[in-house]
C-alpha cells in the first residue's frame, strides 16, 4: 500500500479516531452486534444504509466492466466490494490504515481483490496521475473543515462524474452528533445546499442532480 503520512494534528486525530473504531463502524453494514443495538442503526443510521443503495444506483447499469472509480475516505471497503463485484477496477482512498485492512479482508471474502487496490493517504496528499470515469466520497465530508482544497484534488481524478454526500447543516440531529462526537475526540462538520453547491462550483464541477436522503445532501456533480 503505497503511504504518506496525514496532514495536520485535526486529520491525525480524525485518522486515529477511525483507526480505533474501523471495527464498530463496519459492523453498521454486518449488524454484527446486539439486537437492540442493530434496531437502533436501522432507526438513527438509516441513512447510512440509503446512502449506500443512492450510490449503488447512481454508479450506472448493473455491468461496470471497464469502468475504473474511485472511492475517497473508503472506510471498511464496503462500496469498494460492492462496485468491484460489479466488474468495476476501483481504488480506495483512506487515512485510517485499519479501515484499509478491513476493506482488504473484504475483497478478498468477496473474490474481487484482483479489481481493488487501497492507498493510504489523507486524498490532499494523495500523488498521482491517474484519472477515474466516477469518482465517490460518501461520510467524508463530516470530517473536513475546509473542503475546497481536497475537492480541488478529486476533481483532477475525475473524468466524468463525482458522487458526494454532506451532513446537512441546522437539523437536531447534527446538533447532537456534534456534542457527542467532540466527546469522543473528533470533530464534525455540517453544510447547507448553498455551501456544498458552491465549493463544488468553484472546484470544477456542475451540479447535476441533488436529493436529501435523512441528514444528508447527496448531490451528483460532473466534471466541467
Ligand atoms: C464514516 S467513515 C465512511 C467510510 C465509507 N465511505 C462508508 O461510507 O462506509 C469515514 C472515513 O473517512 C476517512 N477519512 C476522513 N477524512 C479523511 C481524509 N482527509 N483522507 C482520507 N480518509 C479520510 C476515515 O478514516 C474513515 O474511514
Amino acid at each position: 500500500m503505497p503511504g504518506t503520512s496525514v496532514r495536520t494534528d485535526e486529520s491525525q486525530q480524525i485518522a486515529e479516531y477511525w483507526n480505533d473504531i474501523a471495527h464498530d463502524f463496519d459492523a453498521i453494514y454486518t449488524g454484527d452486534k446486539n439486537p437492540i443495538a442493530r434496531s437502533l442503526d436501522r432507526w438513527l443510521r438509516r441513512d447510512i444504509y440509503q446512502r449506500f443503495e443512492w450510490v449503488m444506483r447512481e454508479a450506472g447499469p448493473p455491468d461496470l466492466r471497464g469502468m475504473k472509480i474511485c472511492d475517497i475516505g473508503c472506510g471498511s471497503g464496503r462500496f469498494v466490494a460492492s462496485l468491484a463485484k460489479r466488474g468495476a477496477e476501483v481504488t480506495g482512498v483512506d487515512f485510517a490504515p485499519e479501515m484499509l485492512k478491513l476493506g482488504a479482508q473484504l475483497c478478498e471474502k468477496e473474490s474481487v481483490a484482483d479489481r481493488c487496490k487501497f492507498v493510504l493517504s489523507d486524498v490532499l496528499d494523495w500523488k498521482t496521475d491517474e484519472q477515474f470515469d466516477l469518482v465517490i466520497a460518501i461520510g467524508f465530508w463530516d470530517y473536513v473543515a475546509d473542503p475546497l482544497p481536497r475537492l480541488q484534488v478529486i476533481r483532477k481524478l475525475t473524468k466524468t462524474t463525482f458522487l458526494s454526500a454532506w451532513p446537512r447543516a441546522a437539523t437536531l440531529r447534527a446538533s447532537i452528533r456534534k456534542v457527542r462526537l467532540k466527546a469522543e475526540g473528533c470533530p464534525v462538520y455540517f453544510f447547507t445546499l448553498p455551501q456544498v453547491e458552491d465549493y463544488l462550483q468553484r472546484a470544477g464541477f456542475s451540479v447535476e442532480r441533488r436529493e436529501i436522503l435523512g441528514q444528508l445532501h447527496c448531490v451528483r456533480s460532473r466534471s466541467v
